[in-house]
Order: C-alpha cells, then structure tokens, then sequence
C-alpha cells in the first residue's frame, strides 16, 4: 500500500513513482526482459489502473508527437508499448506478499519463474534476475537474492540462516538455506544476510503457500512458504553482485534518483556540476 511513501502514495501506485524519469516498475520490467524473461505478469491491486496504461498504447500522445515532429519521444513512448508481453492479475485485497505470488499460479503453471519486487531497484553489470537463473539452472532449486545488512536494519526483512557452499570456485557467494524467519527482531536474526526482492522460485511453491497460515502481521507471507517449501527441496541464497536501492523508502529513493541521474548521459554532467555547488 505504500504507507512508507505517503502523501505521494495517497493516490499514485509506489510502482509509479519515477526515478529520474521512468517508473520503478519499468525497471523491475527491464531487469526481467535483460535477464532473458519473456512472460511478465504484474499483480495489481485496488488504485494500480495507472500501471497498466504505462505499459499500454497511448494514441493520443502517439499522435500529438507526431505532429509535432518529436521522433525521439515517439520513439520512446512507442517502445515501452513494446517492451515486453504483459498479462495483469488482481490481487483482490492486499493480503501479503505469499498471496500475491499465489494468484499468479493459473497462469504461471508448472514451471519456475522469477519474482521482482519493484521497489527493490538493483543496479548490477548482470542483471540481478539473470544471476539467480544461473543458480536456478545449475542447482534447479529455488533461489533467492541476499545482502548483507546491518543488525541496526536487520528486523526490516526476511533473514536467512544458511551456510557456504562452493559455487564457481567462491565460498562467499551461494548458501544453502536452513531456515528463513520473516523480520525478526535483531536479537532474534540467524544471521545478517537479509532477503532482497528477488527470487527465482519452483512451481512448488504454489503447494507450500496453500499450507501457509497468515505469519508476521497477519499477512501470509512468501518467506514462511519457502520455508514450507523446504521441506521437501533444497533452497539456495545468493549474495547478488550489484548495488541495491530501497526506493519504497523516502531515503533510499532519494539515493537512487541521485545515482541513477549522475548515471546518465544527458543530465549526468550538468547535474554533478548542480551537486559540487552545494555548500555540504
Ligand atoms: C518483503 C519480504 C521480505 C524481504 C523484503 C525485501 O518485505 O517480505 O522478506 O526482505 O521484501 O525488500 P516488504 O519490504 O515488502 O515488507
């Protein structure tokens, strides 16, 4: 719901809000598309109508540019259109993040996919989603993305207890995965390796989150299903290579827009000569 953002959540999807100039969720898409992913589906709720038109046509703007000869910007609006094949599920009533992967099943069928949280931006050489299906291909086990974090942020996520396994001739990397507890308080967390949005997980997920009862604030939640899931396969933690915004935060955000503005060719230059006048 994106309490964490508000006013600006009030009436504007947190998947909406733009860094720099393109909607979180457009770089949750790219991650996926750059990764190899061909199918998205976006699970909707109440109030996201304007993530669907993002994605859509929009002929009268098509029109308007092109009338006014901006090629470029026709261009550009035309190709988000175009991006990817895009199917839309409602999640009927914010019932947590194990429920919102779970109306996805009639269309996910029996194979493995991949689950971005768009919030969660990820600036990496190899796309966060594209390491993990590394891991997936190799192993053919679920996998989730972890980073290290500190005590003092710890009981924000989902925390995995797990130990090292050799991958790639690193011990640092891959873990196997014994448990997994939902936010716990920092005295309570097995260990600082805290879970990020993303993972690639196996279609028997969908029976593990049919045995999952409503955990940490009454939401059923996707790292207690893991956890069912465990019981019957492996499941491995991989501490991505890349750096990772929060952007649901107002801080975290505010991070982003400055990297990812320094980043960019048109606005980078004049922007770090607007940063260096700052009296800090
Ligand atoms: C969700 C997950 C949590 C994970 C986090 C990463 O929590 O439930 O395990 O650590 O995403 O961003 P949320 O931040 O949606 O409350």
């Amino acid at each position: 719901m994106g309490t964490r953002f508000l006013p600006a959540t009030k009436a504007q999807p947190k998947e909406t809000l733009p860094l720099v100039d393109k909607p979180l969720i457009q770089y949750g898409v790219e991650e996926a598309l750059d990764s190899g992913v061909e199918n998205i589906i976006v699970v909707t709720g109440r109030g996201k109508a304007a993530i669907e038109d993002h994605f859509d046509r929009n002929a009268e703007l098509e029109h308007e540019l092109e009338a006014k000869g901006k090629a470029d910007e026709l261009a550009m609006v035309r190709r988000i259109s175009d991006l990817a094949r895009l199917a839309y599920v409602r999640q009927k009533e914010p019932l947590g993040l194990g429920h919102a992967v779970g109306v996805t099943r009639e269309l996910v069928g029996d194979e493995p996919f991949a689950v971005v949280l768009a919030d969660d931006v990820i600036r990496a050489e190899t796309p966060c989603i594209k390491q993990l299906l590394n891991i997936y291909e190799f192993f053919g086990a679920t996998v989730l993305a972890v980073m290290e974090v500190p005590p003092e942020n710890i009981s924000a996520y989902g925390v995995v207890d797990a130990k090292p396994v050799e991958f790639q001739g690193a011990t640092d990397r891959l873990f196997q995965v014994n448990n997994l507890v939902e936010k716990p308080k920092a005295e309570d967390a097995p260990s600082n390796l805290a879970i990020i949005g993303r993972y690639v997980l196996a279609p028997e997920i969908f029976t593990a989150l049919d045995n999952t009862k409503p955990g940490r604030g009454g939401e059923i939640q996707l790292t207690d299903a893991i956890r069912n899931l465990m019981s019957t396969a492996p499941v491995y933690a991989y501490r991505f290579k890349g750096q990772r915004f929060d952007a649901g935060d107002k801080l975290g955000f505010l991070k982003a827009t400055v990297e990812f503005a320094l980043e960019r060719e048109d606005l980078g230059g004049p922007f770090r000569e607007y940063l260096k006048t700052l009296a800090l």
